[in-house]
C-alpha cells in the first residue's frame, strides 16, 4: 500500500524514531507532524495531553495515511488507548514496544526508566513490564532538563554529564541491570548515559523497538509499500520551520530540505466547527 505512515510528536524529537522507521523500511513514505506550538507536552496534565495528541492525529488523518505513529513517549504513556478507540487505523506508541524489549532483555527483573515527568508519573512503563513480568521492579526518574540541553547540541560536556549524573544517581543504587531511554531526544545521549550507567547496564531505545513493532504490523496487515518509493517524506509544523530544520538536521543525521509550516490553529477551529 503506498499510503504515508502519520508519526506525530510534540516536537523535533520524534525524528529519533523517524531515523529508526527510515532505517528498517526505506521504501515508506512519511508524514511527520511536529506541534512546535505547543511543546513541551512533559509538563502537562494527563487530560491535555489527550485533547493535543488527538488533534495531531486528526491532522495527519489528512494526509491519507495507514498507520498512524506515536513517536512521542509521554503522548504514547497518557494517551494511546484514548488514541486507539477514536482513530480508525493502526496506531502505534513507543511504550508498549521499549517496555517489552527492557523486560526480554533484563536478567534482574530490576529495570529503569527515564522520561518527561508525565511519562513517569503516568506509570505507564511500569504497567506494561509488569503485564509481561510481575514480579519485575521498575524504577521511575524524570529527567525535565535533558530536553533542553539536548535541543542546544549538549551531547557531551560537563553541565550534561553531572546533569546525568544526578538523575541517574538514584536508580544506579537500584541496581538496575536495563534502562529505558523513555523520552525521544534521549537517544542523542545515549552514548554519554552509557559512560554514566557503565558497561553493566543496558540501554534501551524506545523508537527503535517501536520501528520494528511498525514493520511487523505492515506485515501482519499486508500494509508494507512494494512499490519503489515515489514521493518525498513531509515534514509539517505547528510554529518555527527554521529551528525545526537546524536542529532536525542534527536528530536526523542528514539536512532537513523542506519544512512546512501549518495554521494548526485554523485547522483546529475548522474540525470543531464541523463537529458542532
Ligand atoms: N517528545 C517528548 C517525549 O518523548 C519530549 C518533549 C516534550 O516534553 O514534549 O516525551
Amino acid at each position: 500500500m503506498i499510503n504515508p505512515i502519520g508519526v506525530f510528536d510534540s516536537g523535533l524529537g520524534g525524528l529519533t524514531v523517524v531515523k529508526q522507521l527510515k532505517k528498517i523500511l526505506p521504501a515508506e513514505h512519511l508524514v511527520y507532524f511536529g506541534d512546535t506550538a505547543r511543546i513541551p507536552y512533559g509538563t502537562r496534565s494527563q487530560n491535555l495531553i489527550k485533547q493535543y495528541a488527538l488533534e495531531d492525529a486528526r491532522l495527519l488523518m489528512q494526509y491519507d495515511i495507514k498507520m498512524l505513529v506515536v513517536a512521542c513517549n509521554t503522548a504514547s504513556s497518557s494517551a494511546l488507548p484514548y488514541l486507539k478507540e477514536r482513530i480508525n487505523i493502526p496506531v502505534v506508541g513507543v511504550v508498549k514496544p521499549g517496555a517489552a524489549a527492557a523486560a526480554a532483555m533484563s536478567r534482574s527483573k530490576r529495570i529503569g526508566v527515564i522520561g518527561t515527568a508525565a511519562t513517569i508519573n503516568s506509570q505507564a512503563y511500569t504497567r506494561h513490564i509488569q503485564k509481561l513480568i510481575p514480579q519485575a521492579q521498575v524504577f521511575g526518574q524524570a529527567c525535565p532538563l535533558l530536553v533542553p540541553l539536548v535541543e542546544e547540541g549538549w551531547l557531551d560536556n560537563r553541565v550534561t554529564r553531572l546533569t546525568l549524573e544526578k538523575y541517574l544517581k538514584t536508580l544506579l543504587y537500584q541496581n538496575i541491570d536495563a534502562l529505558i531511554l523513555g523520552c525521544t531526544h534521549y537517544p542523542l545521549l545515549r552514548p554519554l548515559i552509557q559512560q554514566v550507567v557503565g558497561p553493566q547496564v543496558t540501554l534501551i531505545d524506545s523508537g527503535e523497538e517501536t520501528a520494528k513493532v511498525v514493520k511487523e504490523i505492515l506485515q501482519n496487515e499486508h500494509l508494507l509499500n512494494v512499490r519503489p518509493k515515489q514521493k518525498r517524506d513531509r515534514f509539517i509544523v505547528s510554529d518555527s520551520p527554521d529551528k525545526f530544520k537546524r536542529v532536525g538536521s542534527r536528530f536526523l543525521g542528514y539536512p532537513l530540505e523542506k519544512v512546512e509550516e501549518v495554521d494548526f490553529e485554523a485547522f483546529l477551529q475548522a474540525t470543531a466547527l464541523n463537529e458542532n
